[in-house]
């Protein structure tokens, strides 16, 4: 089948189009390479996918609206996968109208380009845990109330699904919506945590751990999440509007990620205990029934598993 995947140039989406492609699937990914985090490691990923047979690289920013729309128009996919957004909570409290751009404008052009194709594709694309915002009732599900974002960033990817499901309703048009669960594993994403703690301790630097370390999360591995990427795509029976969780279903305390952390790098962590930042929860937990039942996705690696992985590639990709 023809997919349109953006965000190609990043963690989930280079992750995508790799198993897209090895299942024999033609690609067309999208992204505009931009420089939120160094540019160098989405040449990278692009490189690996240019390589590949099947795949074609557009580099196109989601707010050209006529381009992608002749793009969809012209090239008849089967399913777009829409990943490409500015990601990072904390970000969007110091450069709100990137967000506007990138995960409002840029996803109406899509919505439209989607509805104006003929067939009209599947239209699958990025949510976040970060929509439950302070909810306190977990594990997380669909069904709870999500009226209560506490950044902007979560308030966008909300929008989003609001958007999808006028479009569902106006226009016919199949959509579905992914709340990814802290995502990842090789080839990540320098800003986040895992990251950010890898290089602070081979460098022998301390961790800021926020909220004293009273956090958690559902650490999800990035092979897990495009087994569900994949359902999404390409299972039968879904309704023409549908929101998923897509989250390991275990919620590990921050400081047992740390610590399991330490001990693959054989680096003792030096932590900085602060306080909780802006925009952040203390707690996320995915409950993934829903997923399961309809998806068929069944997440397989605990963090034991996948932490080695991602410190492997770590080390391998900075030759350290
Ligand atoms: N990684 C996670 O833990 C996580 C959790 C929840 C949701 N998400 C969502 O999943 C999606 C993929 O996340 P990721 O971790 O791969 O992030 P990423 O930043 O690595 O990938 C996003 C890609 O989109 C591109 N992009 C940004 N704005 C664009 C625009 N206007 N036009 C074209 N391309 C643009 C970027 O250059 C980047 O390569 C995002 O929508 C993100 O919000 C990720």
């Amino acid at each position: 089948m023809r997919i349109l995947v953006t965000g190609t140039a990043g963690f989930i989406g280079f992750h995508l189009a790799r198993r897209l492609l090895a299942e024999g699937h033609e690609v067309v990914g999208i992204d505009n390479f931009n420089d939120y985090y160094p540019v160098k490691l989405k040449e990278d990923r692009h490189r690996l996918l240019e390589a590949l047979p099947g795949y074609r690289g557009e580099r196109l920013d989601l707010t050209e609206g006529e381009r992608l729309a002749a793009l969809v128009r012209d090239w008849r996919p089967a399913a777009v996968c829409n990943l490409a957004a500015q990601a990072g909570v904390r970000y969007s409290l110091t450069n709100p109208h990137v967000y506007q751009k990138a995960n409002l404008e840029g996803f109406l052009n899509i919505l439209e380009a989607c509805r104006h194709a003929d067939p009209q594709p599947r239209l699958v694309y990025a949510s976040s845990s970060s929509v439950y915002g302070g909810n306190t009732k977990l594990p997380f599900s669909e069904s709870d109330r999500v009226d209560t974002p506490i950044s902007l960033y979560a308030a966008t990817k909300k929008a989003n699904e609001l958007m999808a499901h006028s479009y569902s309703h106006l226009f016919g048009m199949q959509t579905i919506g992914l709340r990814f669960f802290t995502v990842y594993g090789p080839w990540g994403r320098p800003d986040m945590a895992m990251w950010i703690f890898t290089d602070a301790m081979l460098k022998g630097k301390p961790i800021k751990v926020f909220n004293h370390g009273q956090m958690s999360r559902d650490f999800t591995y990035v092979d897990d999440i495009v087994q569900g990427l994949c359902g999404a795509l390409f299972a039968p029976g879904l309704d023409n509007y549908e929101i998923f969780n897509l989250g390991n279903h275990r919620s590990e305390n921050l400081l047992d990620m740390i610590g399991l952390l330490g001990r693959t790098l054989g680096v003792e962590p030096k932590m900085e205990f602060l306080p909780m930042q802006d925009g952040d929860v203390p707690a996320t937990y995915a409950d993934v029934a829903k997923a399961q039942a309809k998806l068929g996705f069944s997440p397989t690696t605990p963090i034991a598993a996948g932490i080695p992985a991602f410190v492997e590639w770590y080390r391998e990709y900075h030759g350290i």
